[in-house]
């Protein structure tokens, strides 16, 4: 089946204090944007890659993808502008895939070190059951829910929880009618922090694959530190 991924680049990043938006931010001398597009386009087989930027850096992203072309042999790759929130960047992004795409992966440049084989993993389960599928890790702390006050409510069973991360994998129609639904639905008080969420609430049940740890999502300067430790233990 034909696959795309839609990138979503196009947040600020202000946790981060950047001076530049969080996906055009070097690890390690390149960019996160190059980073994702480097693991994508190393999938065994080719398919449409959408880059969703700020309307400011679109020259910028498309000089980034020029930089990587002998690493891109076969991928269809467009640039477009995303929206204020997440999910509406990646409902254009979903728009822009061509026609014939049948599974779409959607994957945040805040996760760089993303290996291709979660890509693949993801869209293989995607292709052998239909259904929606996330990466998933166990989560190894011990977790609390507190008050406002920050004072302890009570102990929250961990063996039922997990973290999710991207890319998460879709059949390409389902998750396009989900993000329509979303947007006639608007409500931005409870918009879905992922698209998983999307897709459960118009019904569909989400299956999970294990995560990777290099997936790890660069939010504050500190996971920018540890980015490069593991850019540097992966190179070894
Ligand atoms: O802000 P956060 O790190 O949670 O954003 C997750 C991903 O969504 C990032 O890769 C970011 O660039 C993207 N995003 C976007 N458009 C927005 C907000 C976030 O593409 N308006």
């Amino acid at each position: 089946p034909a696959l795309g991924v839609v990138l979503v680049a196009a947040g600020k990043g202000e946790r981060l204090g950047a001076q530049t938006p969080k996906a055009f931010v070097e690890l390690s001398g390149s960019t996160l944007i190059e980073h994702c597009v480097r693991a994508i386009c190393a999938l065994p087989h080719s398919g449409h890659l959408v880059v969703v930027v700020p309307d400011s850096h679109a020259a910028q992203a498309l000089s980034i993808v020029e930089g990587v072309s002998h690493l891109t042999d076969g991928w269809e790759i467009s640039v477009i502008p995303g929206g204020r929130e997440r999910h509406e960047s990646v409902r254009f992004g979903l728009s822009a895939l061509s026609d014939h795409i049948e599974i779409a992966l959607i994957h945040d440049a805040a996760r760089p070190l993303t290996p291709t084989d979660q890509f693949e993993r993801v869209g293989a389960e995607v292709h052998r059951t239909g259904k929606p599928v996330i990466p998933a890790l166990a989560v190894v702390d011990t977790v609390k829910r507190v008050g406002a006050d920050g004072a302890v409510h009570e102990t929250v069973d961990r063996s039922s929880l997990v973290s999710v991360q991207t890319p998460q994998g879709f059949p390409r129609e389902l998750i396009s009618a989900a993000h329509e639904t979303l947007r006639d639905a608007s409500n931005e008080a409870d918009a879905p922090t992922d698209d998983a969420e999307v897709v459960q609430r118009a019904g569909a049940t989400v299956l999970t694959v294990p995560g990777d740890p290099l997936a790890h999502k660069l939010t504050t300067p500190a996971d920018l530190r540890l980015l490069e430790a593991l850019l540097r233990v992966r190179s070894e």
